[in-house]
């Protein structure tokens, strides 16, 4: 096969940033994404439904002439928010969903939260009210190993929650691990997950074998090749429970290469190349569309996009810059280590 046309993915976990870097890096989503949804991790995060409504206006402005784009916002969620802001958030059809980042886990999270009773009401109302919590899967305790972080996050924090609320919807995001998948595969209809483009590419190895490689960095942070092999196979299996979330997220490159560097893999621009590539490999390009195209909106509730893409095979190297400028600085893009051949057309 040489093409494939799919109906326009969707990105289902996406940092735009704000200011230079969003202008520079959304018209690379945009591009190739008819939708996404926009991570509220900025400085300060963005927390109350006016935040989220002022940040839209940003993402849209943002966007060049001629390009369409529609982001899905979301709340970020603290000890302090107001149950009655996010349930209004959500009936004027402002956000998507709220995202749980545990205090501490990752970028910009220390606003998170560090004691889930604390965020209780908020939870049972978005239980009551039909509302998805995307969830960043880590704990961010120091006497936890890094690799440990999400399956101890799944027993500890996660099942007991779904426990406590299984009405509540749950999206476990970029998730990284086989515990992850089985997790996922095992639990009732209201648990999904989403995973990278980078984490079906990645294993630990090619951060820290050879020289330690900051642009594999991300978190959660890659894992032993057979949680790499499983996330494979989930997200190539068809399995309406598993879709796209690239968490491309970028960092000036001065950031990425230096002593105590940033997480984060940018892959916006070649993230349909990379996995029409891995798809191919596991001989599962059928099921690409399911993955980027199809799984996501049901999951949420949205439709299907109508519009299609075609990716087409090359027969040379398909090339992207090593980096892109932006007004705030360089970005490096992410680098498969494979050869691409295929390109959206
Ligand atoms: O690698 C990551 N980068 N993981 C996250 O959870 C946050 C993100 C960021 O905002 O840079
Ligand atoms: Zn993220």
């Amino acid at each position: 096969m040489t093409s494939i046309t799919i109906r326009r993915p969707d990105d289902w976990h996406l940092h735009l940033r704000d200011g230079d870097m969003l202008k520079g890096v959304l018209p690379y989503t945009a591009a190739h994404f008819a939708r996404a949804i926009i991570m509220p991790n900025l400085v300060p995060p963005v927390v109350t439904a006016a935040d989220a409504s002022a940040y839209r206006d940003r993402i849209v402005a943002a966007l060049p002439d001629g390009m369409r784009f529609q982001p899905l916002m979301t709340l970020y969620l603290t000890e302090g928010t107001d149950p009655d802001d996010v349930e209004q958030a959500h009936r004027s059809g402002l956000i998507t969903a709220v995202k749980l980042y545990p205090a501490g886990a990752t970028t910009n999270s220390h606003s998170g939260v560090r004691d889930m009773t604390k965020a209780m009401p908020v939870l049972e109302r978005m239980a009551k009210i039909g509302l998805p919590l995307c969830v960043h899967g880590e704990v961010t305790t120091p006497d936890v190993d890094i690799f440990d972080r999400e399956a101890v996050f799944i027993e500890t924090v996660l099942d007991p929650l779904r426990k406590q609320l299984p009405e509540l919807k749950v999206t476990m995001e970029h998730v990284t691990t086989r515990e992850g998948v089985d997790y996922i595969m095992g639990s009732s209809a209201n648990l999904a997950g989403s995973i990278t483009t980078h984490h079906l590419i990645i294993n630990r190895n090619d951060i820290l074998v050879g020289g330690i490689r900051p642009h594999y960095y991300c978190l959660p942070v890659a894992k032993r090749e057979h949680h790499r092999q499983a996330l494979r196979k989930a997200a190539t299996s068809g399995n309406a429970k598993f879709f796209l979330g690239t968490d491309s997220a970028p960092h000036v490159d001065p950031l990425k290469e230096c002593a105590c560097g940033c997480a984060g893999c940018f892959t916006s621009i070649n993230t349909m190349s990379c996995l029409a590539h891995v798809f191919e490999e596991e001989g599962a390009l059928d099921r690409l569309e399911a993955f980027a195209s199809l799984n996501g909106p049901a999951w949420y509730g949205l439709p299907a996009n109508e519009e299609r893409i075609t990716l087409v095979k090359h027969e040379s190297a398909v090339s992207y810059p090593a980096r892109i400028e932006t007004g705030a600085g360089p970005v490096t893009v992410f680098d498969p280590k494979f050869t691409c051949y295929w390109d959206v057309a």
